[in-house]
């Protein structure tokens, strides 16, 4: 960090996430003294701006990182893989959007409202967790503290925008011609393709033996990681559903304790400051991704008690799942570092 701020480097700046790491740059009190914006080939010699400066976009190389105090990764996990440990060594504090790292019990998974407290001076690499999982784990924070929780049951629907910037093209694509040919959604990492225009994808990433797919083994994983409990019992089921931005979670959750009725959990996410609870059945409020996508908050509706277990609660959480979950969360693990003193010598 020279005395204007830092120098940093974002690697799939072309992309949905890099784009939005641009811009949630340009609106947080982080300084930056120069932004180097890298992505493959196929972008370099592009501009982006950035606070209304243009900067052409280099093409990632292992020289890419010289003098770079802060690196975010979003250009996939085979690169993350390759570079990031190019960037650290060379004096880079890394925060990577990837699955790549997520799960090394040597690399913090973090989500700054829940436990920013695993960070430290100069930790080298953070892992930003799955979009659906961050605004997970920022609403069950709440219940976490006021009554404990014992299992999670998850069901996600899922914006198309969370498979990049090809998958939304290829959306709008079957929109405008009933003829195109799917070549992305569920996976590229499959064989077989659907339209998901007017449709709905029970699968997101590849099946596992367990029959669960990756995606959903993430979801589990990651948020016993992020909570630190690994008794915990969590389940998804994920699902792509067409809409460009904005990933909705149904969520039920088993508590340590029971409840009285549907005010009591009311009013413990409406003290919560980590999320905006959206819940008027008189005036039809709840929250919806086509109203909420582009807003930095997590949104929390739909709050029910369950009508036989005492200690079962469900509700609805949606949030920006380039923003909340992806690129914001990023810059908020790199703000926290700055603030606290973490980053830099
Ligand atoms: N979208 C989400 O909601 C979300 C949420 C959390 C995490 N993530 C993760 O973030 C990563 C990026 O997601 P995205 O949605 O932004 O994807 P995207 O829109 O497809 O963008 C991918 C970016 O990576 C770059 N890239 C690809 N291969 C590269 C290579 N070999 N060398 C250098 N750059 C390369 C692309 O550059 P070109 O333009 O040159 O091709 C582009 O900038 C993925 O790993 C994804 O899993 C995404």
């Amino acid at each position: 960090m020279n005395q204007h701020g830092y120098a940093v480097a974002i690697v799939g700046a072309s992309g949905e996430v890099g784009r939005s790491m641009i811009e949630t740059l340009e609106r947080y009190p982080i300084p930056v003294s120069s932004l180097r914006l890298l992505a493959s080939k196929r972008s370099a010699g592009k501009t982006l701006l950035f606070k209304k400066e243009p900067i052409v976009i280099e093409e990632l190389s292992e020289d890419s990182f010289e003098g770079i105090d802060l690196a975010f990764f979003s250009a996939g996990g085979s690169v993350s893989l390759k570079y990031a440990p190019i960037a650290v060594s060379k004096g880079a504090v890394v925060i990577d959007n990837t699955s790549a790292f997520r799960m090394d019990p040597t690399i913090p998974l973090v989500v700054p409202e829940v436990n920013a407290h695993v960070l430290s001076k100069n930790t080298p690499l953070i892992a930003n967790p799955n979009c659906s999982t961050i605004q997970l784990v920022v609403a069950l924070k709440p219940l976490i503290e006021a009554y404990g929780i014992e299992s999670v049951n998850v069901s996600t629907y899922q914006a198309i925008s969370g498979a990049g910037a090809k998958a939304l093209y290829e959306y709008e694509q079957e929109l405008s011609d009933e003829s195109y040919e799917p070549q992305i959604l569920p996976t590229r990492s499959d064989e077989i393709y659907y339209q998901i225009a007017h449709n709905v994808i029970p699968q997101i990433d590849v099946f596992l033996s367990s029959g669960y797919t990756k995606e959903e083994i993430k979801m589990i994983n990651e948020t016993q990681k992020i909570l630190d409990d690994y008794e915990l019992k969590v389940n998804a089921t994920c699902v792509r559903v067409p809409v460009r931005y904005g990933h909705s979670v149904s969520v039920t959750v088993k508590l340590k304790k029971p409840v009285n009725d549907r005010e009591e959990i009311i009013e413990v996410f409406k003290q919560s400051p980590d999320v905006i609870l959206r819940d008027n059945i008189l005036h039809q409020e709840y929250p919806m991704p086509s109203y909420l996508a582009h807003q930095d908050e997590v949104f929390v509706g739909r709050v029910r008690k369950d009508l036989f277990e005492e200690n079962v609660v469900h509700f609805w959480v949606v949030a920006d799942n380039i923003l909340k979950g992806a690129a914001l969360n990023s810059v908020q693990i790199a703000y926290y570092m700055h603030r606290h003193g973490l980053l830099g010598d």
